[in-house]
């Protein structure tokens, strides 16, 4: 091993045929060793690409010999010329693949330990082995063209939001509570004892707070917590690209958002997106998709049959109307091929959304159905579903029947199950999507309480103001969230400028005089010290770098991401502390 006297001067992918016999020096980790009876070949890599290098006894003896020792994953650096390669040995998939380095000079910085796994694109080790081993995951080519591209698109946001006047400001993670629907992850104050900071779940009241102050606009691109059940798409820190602005309404927000993504789409993917981009209400989305982050990529919407089934001799179904529920189909098309295995999958699928079932009709010769509810239908039945639901030979259809909630869970997920399975998504499509006029409320069966569908400091709609009180679940508000192919990847609102409003939003809530004064006291009291109308949005840049990437889950964007488990396999976090930490916390361990 050795202190580098050598000097690098080029990367590992920028030498071509146009540099033959100049001298060079590259460093970088030993991707493969080729003995080739008395040649050996490396393929030497840096963060930029992959160059050959030829250490040959005839060409330098010394270094030949010094090279035996070469192994995966070595880190050298070498000194040589630029040669071209012999005829039929360019490889053409290689940017430097027309050339190899002869090389005179050795230098092996550091030896390495057998990885676990190749370090290259596509690999098969299982994830938990990559999360392990993240310094090894992390030099494969497809990761570092993520984090790559991460980093990129954090500029490319910062450059936007600099040029039409945000300030970047900081805001602090040791905080109080920021209800965003999850639970806190709580820090212990040593010299506070038996209190707590909650580390924010976005900074959503201090962002408010400097409007107040006059900031007039401002962005962070900035970590969140929030303490949830994880997904593919959630993790428990995770970045929001967090914005707010004074002295705008909706539309600018929207209109700046839209801006921000054409140049990201233009400037990462060189796509042009068309703004603005579509609309839809939260009730319609509801309605045709089931979900409020609907997939437009696809058809396969929902069709809503209440109306027929309450009246129909189907007593699961009549009688789910009649208690207030709903009844929606889908109408898989030419599917009628699906086998009773793959309906049984199906029905577990929506058992998952607490759907009781999952009746299906499959359409024959003349429109007859196959079907194990067929026998509760009058004929006149039969053709008002056939035509509300278009059905024609080799269709299947499939119901669900329960509270709306359930229904348009387990079928909006079912919609997008069939169309991976049926592959009916074009991976090329960006589809943008603005969901709109949210109700305010939504009430909670377990908690009997009215929960803020958005968080509390939501603006409802001016002209819903009165029923604020009389009837919060007809109270829509004033938020926005943006969807790209089905991931909703921003959400944001006009706020309740005005403390009278936001009071009553409080008490709604359920929140009394004493439990907001605690909460969010300081939020009222800036508030009433001349608060301009104001409002943002906060988009999730984790799930915005996923989809540029082309990724599925947001873990292959974030250089140390957490498990499913909320841990870190390479540091073991969390881990116990030790007892000299707690007691200086004054916090008691119970053990479960
Ligand atoms: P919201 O809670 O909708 O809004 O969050 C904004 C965006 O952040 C992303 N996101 C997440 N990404 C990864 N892992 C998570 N656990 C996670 N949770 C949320 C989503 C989401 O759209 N303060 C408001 C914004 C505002 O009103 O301005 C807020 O935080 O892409
Ligand atoms: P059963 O009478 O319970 O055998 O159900 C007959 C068919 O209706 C089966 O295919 C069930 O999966 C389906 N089913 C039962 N309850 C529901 C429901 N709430 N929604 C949709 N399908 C249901």
């Amino acid at each position: 091993m050795t202190t580098s006297i050598l000097k690098r001067t080029h990367n590992c992918n920028q030498l071509g045929i146009s540099d033959l016999n100049k001298e060079t020096t590259l460093m970088g980790w030993v991707q493969t060793r080729r003995d080739h009876g008395g040649v050996i070949f490396v393929d030497l890599r840096d963060r930029e690409g992959v160059t050959q290098v030829v250490f040959n006894p005839e060409y330098s003896a010394g270094v030949h010999k010094q090279a035996h020792v070469i192994r995966n994953e070595f880190v050298i650096g070498i000194k040589g010329i630029v040669s071209k390669r012999p005829e039929g040995m360019i490889n053409k998939k290689l940017a430097t693949g027309e050339i190899e380095i002869m090389a005179d000079r050795l230098e092996i910085y550091n030896s390495a330990s057998t990885p676990p796994f190749l370090i290259e694109e596509d690999t098969d080790a299982s994830e938990n082995i990559r999360l392990r081993y993240r310094y090894l995951d992390l030099r494969r080519p497809d990761m570092q063209k993520n984090i790559r591209t991460r980093h990129k698109t954090g500029v490319v946001i910062r450059n936007f939001l600099n040029e039409n006047g945000y300030l970047d400001i900081e805001t602090p993670f040791l905080t109080k509570s920021t209800p965003e629907g999850a639970r806190d992850y709580l820090v212990p104050s040593r010299v506070n004892s038996g209190q707590f900071y909650a580390l924010p779940q976005s900074p959503q009241l201090f962002k408010q707070v400097l409007m107040v102050a006059g900031f007039d606009k401002y962005y962070q691109i900035v970590k969140c917590f929030r303490d949830e059940d994880l997904r593919a798409d959630r993790q428990p820190e995770f970045t929001q690209i967090d914005i707010e602005a004074s002295f705008v309404d909706k539309e600018e927000i929207m209109k700046l958002s839209e801006k921000m993504m054409k140049k990201i789409f233009d400037e990462i993917l060189n796509i042009k997106l068309k703004i603005p981009f579509n609309r839809l209400s939260y009730d319609e989305a509801m309605l045709r998709y089931g979900l409020d982050k609907p997939d437009t990529r696809f058809g396969l919407e929902l069709i809503d049959i209440s109306e027929i089934m309450e009246k129909s001799g189907c007593k699961v179904f009549a009688d789910a109307v009649k208690k207030g529920g709903i009844v929606k189909a889908i109408n898989a098309k030419k599917c009628a091929s699906f086998s009773r295995k793959e309906i049984e999958q199906f029905t577990e699928f929506v058992g998952v959304y607490n759907a009781k079932g999952l009746a299906w009709i499959k359409i024959k010769e003349n429109g007859k159905w196959q079907s194990p509810i067929a026998k509760f239908f009058t004929e006149q039945e039969i053709d008002a579903l056939s035509d509300k639901i278009d059905m024609q030979k080799d269709d299947i259809i499939f119901f669900v029947a329960d509270k709306p909630k359930v229904v348009n869970e387990a079928l909006g997920n079912l919609r997008n199950h069939l169309a991976e399975k049926l592959d009916l998504i074009d991976k090329n499509l960006y589809n943008f999507l603005w969901v709109t006029d949210f109700p305010m409320f939504q009430y909670d069966e377990a908690e009997k309480a009215y929960q803020a569908l958005h968080h509390p400091f939501t603006s409802p709609k001016k002209a819903d103001l009165d029923k604020l009180e009389t009837n919060p679940l007809s109270v829509k508000s004033e938020a926005y969230d943006l969807v790209l192919n089905g991931s909703e990847i921003g959400g944001g609102s006009i706020r309740n400028h005005r403390t009278d409003i936001q009071k009553k939003i409080f008490g709604i809530l359920g929140i009394e005089e004493e439990g907001y004064k605690e909460k969010f006291g300081f939020l009222l009291e800036a508030l009433e010290a001349g608060a301009p109308p104001h409002g943002g949005i906060a988009f999730g840049l984790d799930r915005l770098v996923m989809i540029l990437c082309g990724t599925t889950s947001i873990r292959e964007v974030i250089a140390f991401p957490k498990t499913q488990k909320a841990a870190c396999l390479f540091t073991n976090a969390p881990s116990a502390a030790s007892k000299m930490q707690l007691e200086e916390l004054f916090i008691k361990v119970k053990r479960v």
